[in-house]
């Protein structure tokens, strides 16, 4: 979503505001602004990317100033425009604003009795007028920020100059990421480590209802009764490199190519003698087994892992899993006491609908369990536990590697609940934990390395206007994600069915040549899906077939085209783990398919990375 940086030092801060907004344009974003404290505040923003707001810089080459903030906009109040963008104005500030202010309406009209004129159809223009109105009583910026806060409701990072405050900015966040730090070169703010990580591995991570007031490097925390008080100091773990394409023309294969280490190193990092092992307490036997239902919530792809969590919960625990979107399952009133489990599955962390979902859960007393990417993410904090993925950052707006990380979690989380139920040998899972670290990392790597046929493949869809997705069983989640995959960086109409509802009604919209692709890594419901490539087929269906190399040896699958991915067997049991190399080659058809029409792979349009508003 929306991006915030800022900086106050001894350098020019206009140079080092466009390379920290150029360091988060991955999160989505249709227009770019920033504000500097000259003897005054000067502001310049535009619509459109932040190559459009260099170009308006370049009128103002005399622009130089110690301190500043910056913002790219995904619009949600107002169309992205000019006028729409951030930073926003007030008599004696500038500010800028991820987030929502729910009750904007009523502010706007307290604003306007006392005479304020609305430039803009933004809530956030609304919230800097109101700090701003407190600011012309009592010149105390801590004072004018808290009383704001108190009036607005809804989610907000805010980032603030004073026209009269020179070399501060004041940060307060609710709900929304934000998090400061300092080096020798100045103080700095931003929505996201991405834009401060040439500067400095540590910051702080703002708590709520605290300011944070930046004075060059000097970094000061105020409490809502304005006291002075301490935040914790966290360090970054990973690499600026990891945020970087490494060569790769695009972060999205980049971050595909990192799938095989990613998952070795998740998987590794969670076991203990080839045995699944969170190092978690409060996960131990006795615990996990009381839970008589799991609750899987997530958005986007990370619900579609959730359903992989779900077929192999179901399969190796036998403990009934229900897997909801986050935004349907809080306002659903969902049924649930502390006999429930509930995992929130997010890369992020910072998902405004799961992060409901999680408080919700947490209010109704069950038990909160979350795995997430971004360490000391809100969902990460809040929840009774978590479990990190091993990711590393992830980049590109279509998750990738999140996904592969999220799926292996929820394999070895699968195993050990397995285990405490007595429901699998302890030799059976030490096969399928030593195969998560080894055989599967090497079947991803295997698709990988065949990326040129699967590009080639991606040629035939390149004018699709609709593309239908069909499997069964775990085929069919896998489906879902090929498709969601697809239609967010293709923008081709994509839809996942479950093969045996074809001819509940799908089947009516295949003609002659409409592109289907059929899903087949599951041998013990291969050949009902190859009867619903039959009756696609007899309608003049295009098919595509992905299937394991055992599967394509044994049936005849009618289609025109095959992807075969290699079998990730282990001794007794068939096709448990082939849902990840079937997932790594979906990934990589949506990616060529993307980069064949010379679309904006990594920032797909009207996309955000991070949802952080309803
Ligand atoms: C957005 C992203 C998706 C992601 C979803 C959930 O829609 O574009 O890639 O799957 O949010 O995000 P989370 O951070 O909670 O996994």
């Amino acid at each position: 979503m929306c991006g915030i940086i800022g900086y106050t030092g001894n350098e020019n801060s206009v140079p080092i505001l466009v390379e920290g907004l150029r360091a988060l344009e991955y999160r989505g974003y249709d227009s770019a602004g920033i504000s500097v404290q000259e003897d005054k505040i000067i502001t310049v923003k535009t619509k459109g990317r932040l190559d459009d707001l260099a170009k308006k810089l370049e009128e103002h080459t005399d622009l130089s100033s110690g301190c500043g903030i910056g913002h790219t906009r995904w619009a949600t109040h107002g169309e992205p425009s000019d006028r729409n963008s951030h930073p926003h104005r007030g008599k004696h500030l500038s500010m800028v604003h991820n987030g929502i202010i729910e009750n904007y309406a009523e502010i706007a009209d307290m604003l306007k009795k006392i005479g304020y004129v609305l430039e803009s159809e933004t809530d956030t223009e609304i919230a800097a007028k109101l700090i701003d109105s407190f600011y012309d009583e009592c010149h105390d910026p801590l004072k004018a920020i808290f009383s704001a806060t108190e009036i607005i409701r809804g989610s907000y990072a805010f980032a603030i100059i004073f026209e009269d405050i020179p070399h501060k900015i004041y940060a307060i966040r609710k709900d929304n990421p934000l998090i400061v730090a300092s080096s020798e070169n100045g103080g700095f703010i931003a929505s996201d480590i991405p834009a401060i990580l040439k500067y400095t591995r540590t910051y702080f991570r703002i708590d709520e209802n605290v300011v944070a007031e930046l004075d060059g490097a000097n970094i000061d925390f105020y409490s809502s009764s304005r006291n002075k008080i301490a935040q914790p100091i966290e360090t970054v773990d990973w690499d600026i490199e990891q945020a970087q394409k490494g060569g790769f023309p695009h972060f999205m294969v980049k971050e595909i190519n990192d799938e095989p280490s990613a998952v070795r190193k998740t998987v590794s990092a969670y076991q203990q003698d080839d045995l699944p092992h969170f190092g978690i307490e409060k996960i131990d036997s006795d615990f996990i087994c009381k839970f008589k239902s799991i609750n899987i919530i997530a958005c986007g792809t990370a619900m579609h892992a959730g359903l992989v969590g779900k077929y192999v919960i179901e399969k190796f625990a036998r403990v009934p899993v229900n897997v909801d979107v986050a935004s349907e399952f809080r306002y659903r009133d969902p049924i649930l006491s502390s006999d429930d489990l509930v995992i929130l599955v997010s890369q992020s962390g910072e998902t405004a609908d799961t992060l409901a979902a999680l408080r919700l859960s947490k209010e109704a007393g069950a038990y909160t369990l979350a795995i997430v990417n971004v360490v000391g993410s809100s969902i990460a904090r809040e929840a009774d536990s978590v479990i990190y993925t091993l990711a590393g950052p992830e980049i590109s707006v279509a998750s990738t590697k999140a996904y592969s990380v999220q799926c292996a979690v929820v394999y070895m989380f699968a195993l050990r609940l397995a285990l405490a139920r007595n429901k699998i040998s302890v030799e059976q899972a030490r096969k399928l934990c030593v195969s998560l670290q080894t055989s599967v990392p090497d079947a991803i790597t295997n698709v990988i390395k065949f990326g040129s046929k699967i590009r080639s493949v991606s040629k035939k869809y390149i004018n699709a206007e609709h593309i239908f997705f069909i499997g069964r069983g775990v085929d069919s989640y896998l489906g879902t994600e090929g498709s969601l995959k697809l239609k967010e960086i293709s923008y081709i109409h994509c839809e996942a069915y479950a093969a045996g509802e074809l001819k509940h009604g799908t089947i009516s919209l295949i003609s002659e040549g409409t592109p289907v692709v059929a899903i087949t890594t599951q041998s013990n419901v291969c050949e009902k899906t190859i009867s619903g490539i039959r009756e696609v087929k007899a309608r003049g269906a295009v098919v595509l077939s992905i299937c394991t190399r055992s599967i394509a040896e044994e049936y005849n699958i009618p289609c025109d085209d095959m992807i075969v991915i290699p079998d990730t067997e282990i001794d007794d049991i068939d096709n448990v783990l082939d849902p990840f190399a079937c997932a790594t080659a979906l990934q990589l058809l949506a990616y060529h398919v993307s980069e064949l029409k010379g679309l904006d792979v990594d920032k797909p349009r009207n996309l955000a990375k991070s949802v952080t508003v309803e």
